[in-house]
C-alpha cells in the first residue's frame, strides 16, 4: 500500500488536508494521540512516544508533517522520525513550517533545513493563520469574550492565510509526489497583508459588533499567552514575534497558493463572512 501519513491529522490544517486527499482518492492514514476508533484510517501516533512512529510510517510513501506544537525545540522529537522515513523510502515529506521565525528556536530552522535537503521533500513556510481569530486560539477567545484584540504588533501587517488554502497547497504536493518540488521551499500567504486594526475593522463591519484594538508591550503579551495556558518559552517567543510584525518583517504576500492549486487564496473578508456567528455579541 502507498499513501499519505497525515501527522496533526485531527488538527485544523491536517483535517482539511485529509478531506482533500480523500476527495482525490488518495489513501490516507490519520495520526493522532487519540485515534478515532470508528475510523479504520486512524492510527495512534505521539511525537513523544517513538514506539508509535514505525507503525504509522509502515507502507506510506508520503508524509504531511506537523511538528510538535507549542514547542521551541521540535528537532529532538522529529529527527528520529525523519531518519526512519528516509530508511523506509518516503518519497515526499511536506513540512508545515512557519514564515514567522520564532526567536530562540534554532531547532525549528534546523528541522526545515533537514527536510529541504532531501530530494523531493519540501517545506511550507505558512504565514499567520486566519483561524487564529477563532476559538480556541487565545486571540479568538478574547475577541469572542471581550470584543478586543490585544497586540504588541502596532500597525505591522501579516499576510494572513486560511488553513484550507494551506491544506489545498499541501494536497497538490502530496497527490503526485513526483511534481512541483521546486526549490523545496514555499512561502504560503493569503492574498493581502493586513494589520490587526484592519482585521478588527473587517469583523466590525461584517458583524456590527465593535472590535477594539488595545496596544500593549511584548512583556504584557507574553503574560497574556501564559495566562491562556501556553508554555512560558513559547509564550515569550510568540510575543517577540509581534515585535517583528510591528517592524514590518511579516508584511509580504506570495503567489504560491495560486501557483500550486490554480485557485487564488481566500481573502480575510471571505473568512469573516463565513464565521460571522463566531464573533457576534450574544
Ligand atoms: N497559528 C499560526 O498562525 C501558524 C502559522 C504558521 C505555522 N503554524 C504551525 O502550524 C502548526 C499547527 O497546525 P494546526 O493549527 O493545523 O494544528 P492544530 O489545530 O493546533 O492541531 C494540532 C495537531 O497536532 C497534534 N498533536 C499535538 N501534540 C501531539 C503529539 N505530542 N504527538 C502527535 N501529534 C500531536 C494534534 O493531534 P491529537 O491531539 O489528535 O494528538 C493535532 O492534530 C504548528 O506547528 C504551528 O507552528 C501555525
Amino acid at each position: 500500500m502507498t499513501g499519505v501519513l497525515v501527522t496533526g491529522g485531527t488538527g485544523k490544517t491536517g483535517a482539511a488536508l485529509v478531506d482533500q486527499l480523500r476527495d482525490a482518492g488518495v489513501p490516507v492514514r490519520i495520526a493522532s494521540r487519540h485515534p478515532a476508533t470508528a475510523d479504520p484510517d486512524a492510527i495512534r501516533f505521539d511525537w513523544a512516544d517513538p514506539s508509535t512512529h514505525e507503525a504509522a510510517l509502515r507502507g506510506m510513501d508520503r508524509v504531511f508533517l506537523v511538528p510538535p506544537v507549542e514547542s521551541v525545540d521540535p528537532l529532538p522529537l522529529v529527527e528520529p522520525f525523519l531518519r526512519r522515513a528516509r530508511l523506509s523510502g518516503v518519497r515526499r515529506v511536506v513540512l508545515l513550517g512557519s514564515a514567522i521565525v520564532l526567536p530562540n528556536a534554532p531547532s525549528a530552522l534546523e528541522l526545515a533545513a533537514q527536510v529541504r535537503a532531501e530530494p523531493g521533500w519540501v517545506v511550507l513556510r505558512a504565514s499567520g493563520f486566519m483561524q487564529n481569530f477563532l476559538r480556541p486560539h487565545p486571540l479568538g477567545e478574547r475577541i469572542h469574550r471581550l470584543g478586543e484584540i490585544r497586540t504588541a504588533a502596532g500597525d505591522g501587517k501579516v499576510g494572513w492565510i486560511d488553513v484550507r488554502d494551506i491544506a489545498a497547497s499541501a494536497a497538490a504536493l502530496l497527490e503526485d509526489p513526483e511534481v512541483r518540488a521546486g526549490g523545496g521551499d514555499f512561502l504560503l500567504t493569503g492574498p493581502e497583508s493586513l494589520s490587526y486594526g484592519d482585521t478588527a475593522k473587517a469583523i466590525t463591519v461584517h458583524t456590527g459588533r465593535r472590535i477594539r484594538v488595545r496596544r500593549i508591550e511584548p512583556d504584557e503579551q507574553a503574560a497574556a499567552y501564559r495566562a491562556a495556558g501556553l508554555p512560558a518559552g513559547f509564550a515569550a517567543a510568540l510575543a517577540t514575534v509581534e515585535d517583528g510584525i510591528r517592524s514590518g518583517r511579516e508584511d509580504r504576500v506570495s503567489t504560491t497558493v495560486l501557483d500550486l492549486t490554480g485557485l487564488p487564496p481566500r481573502t480575510f473578508a471571505r473568512f469573516v463572512s463565513e464565521h460571522g456567528n463566531e464573533w457576534r455579541a450574544k
